[in-house]
């Protein structure tokens, strides 16, 4: 018999058992300093499932995350789907960019097997599909709209950024007819020409100024494009520039941290949160340090739960043989 998040749907909240902590409902003051959730799993739950699918989002929602992030590109037609990197080398058993494939040709790409056979058959979801899985799944969601270089650091062609702003616009307005709950779902981009659209077009959902190497000039692209945090890269910055980064008062968040010790050492230099390949392992630890995981979501006190200490499955592999 094998199992695997493709089929299983059920939460875990059997194991959650008695640790259920009551926490006071936020202040306007704590919803400002920590504007997202504090552990957000990384393309669903990246360490156990094949990221940036829907069996990715199951995965992560059955270990007891909370919130996920996911990357949006756009398909040779036009259809906003989830995919991370340019090329779907190496997430599909297909060749090629993305944006050379219509939705039909991406619709028959394999986006499971490469991380594990009991996979095969899981597909890049279109943002409409993913969007809907959240939902009914109870997860809060990141939308990251994905640049167009390859360097996340470099400045974009013209070219580049009309793509920029043609996805981010294709983005706001699949959200808009979805009628997308913007206490639910909030935007991240390191493409500034994205979060522009995203600001003109969803004023009032919430953005993410995302960054690799920390710039000069970061507080005030994060004010003028009204961002509520500013995210970088932890393996890119010093104990110093996070804590003077801290200091500013911008509630901060790193990816992708998947060691528990490291997400609590950064927590401890002024973060408000991370991104988590493993969110249940994160989650898990900071809730034992006493952290209130609940302290900003919109899901209620009970968020403030520990992940099951052992995961639902035989070792990482979400297999039982
Ligand atoms: O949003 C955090 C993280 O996803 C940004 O980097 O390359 O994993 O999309 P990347
Ligand atoms: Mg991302």
């Amino acid at each position: 018999m094998s199992l695997s998040f493709a089929t299983m749907s059920a939460p875990l909240s059997m194991a959650m058992g008695p640790f259920h902590r009551t926490m006071p409902v936020m202040s306007a003051a704590e919803t400002f300093k920590y504007p997202l959730p504090m552990v957000i799993g990384h393309r669903g739950a990246k360490q156990i499932a094949p990221e940036n699918t829907i069996a990715s989002m199951r995965a992560a929602k059955a270990v007891g995350a909370t919130c996920v992030e996911v990357d949006v590109m756009l398909t040779k037609d036009g259809v906003p789907v989830i995919h991370h990197d340019n090329t779907v080398d190496r997430c599909t058993n297909a060749q090629g960019r993305l944006s050379d494939f219509t939705w039909a040709e991406v619709c028959q790409m394999d986006a499971g097997s490469h991380f594990c056979p009991d996979f095969e058959g899981e597909r890049i979801p279109k943002l409409e599909q993913l969007l809907h899985a959240c939902m009914a799944l109870g997860l809060e969601l990141n939308l990251e709209i994905k640049h167009s270089n390859d360097d996340a650091s470099a400045v974009p062609s013209e070219e580049e950024r009309q793509r920029e702003v043609d996805l981010a616009t294709v983005t706001c307005q699949t959200l808009l007819a979805l009628d997308a709950n913007p206490e639910r779902v909030f935007l991240s981009s390191f493409s500034i020409a994205a979060l522009e659209v995203a600001q003109q077009m969803l004023p009032h959902f919430k953005r993410s100024y995302l960054v690799e190497d920390i710039p000069a000039g970061w507080e005030e692209t994060v004010r003028r494009l009204g961002c509520v945090s500013f995210n970088f890269n932890w393996k890119k910055a010093s104990r110093e520039q996070v804590e003077a980064c801290a200091r500013t008062g911008v509630p901060l968040y790193a990816y992708t941290v998947n060691d528990p010790a490291r997400a609590q050492e950064l927590m401890s230099w002024g973060l408000a949160g991370v991104f988590s390949d493993c969110p249940h392992t994160i989650r898990r630890h900071l809730w034992s340090a006493g952290l209130n995981l609940a302290r900003s979501s919109k899901l209620g006190p009970a968020v403030n739960q520990p992940p099951p200490a052992a995961l639902p499955f035989n070792g990482l592999i979400p297999m039982v043989a």
